[in-house]
């Protein structure tokens, strides 16, 4: 793992998160980006080194309209960037993690992002994500 890229969290209204935050951090959020395929609208903050990714529900069937649903608003997922997304998924599941997609998928910010499932992460969804360049 090469950083924490970005900490995810889980918002019911972007546009109020996106003040909210604002104020939090200082400084407004450099960009918006819908992700159709996850049924999310995202914003990201830049906070030093690593970033502040807030994600909305798009559609009641995306996985974060289902966690909101279920623990409210919060931090949803812990991103940490790496070198050869492919290479730590084979890794991680021979430590005996959960990936759940194999496959990497497009994400956010020009991104290739896999997931590990919390089950396998002391409760903790994590993300790996690799630029896509
Ligand atoms: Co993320």
């Amino acid at each position: 793992m090469l950083r924490l890229e970005h900490i995810g969290i889980a918002v019911r209204q972007l546009e109020e998160s996106n003040e909210l935050f604002r104020k939090l951090l200082g400084e407004a959020h450099y960009k918006i980006e819908t992700v159709e395929s996850e049924h999310v609208s995202t914003s990201f903050f830049k906070v030093g080194e690593t970033k502040i990714e807030l994600l909305e529900a798009t559609h009641p069937d995306s996985a974060i309209a289902k966690f909101i649903e279920k623990r409210g608003e919060g931090i949803h997922h812990l991103a940490f960037e790496v070198a050869d997304i492919r290479a730590e998924i084979d890794r991680l599941e021979a430590e005996g993690f959960v990936p759940l997609n194999r496959e990497p998928k497009r994400g956010a910010d020009n991104k290739w992002v896999a997931f590990l499932h919390p089950k396998s992460t002391n409760g903790v969804l994590v993300e790996l994500c690799q630029n896509i360049d």
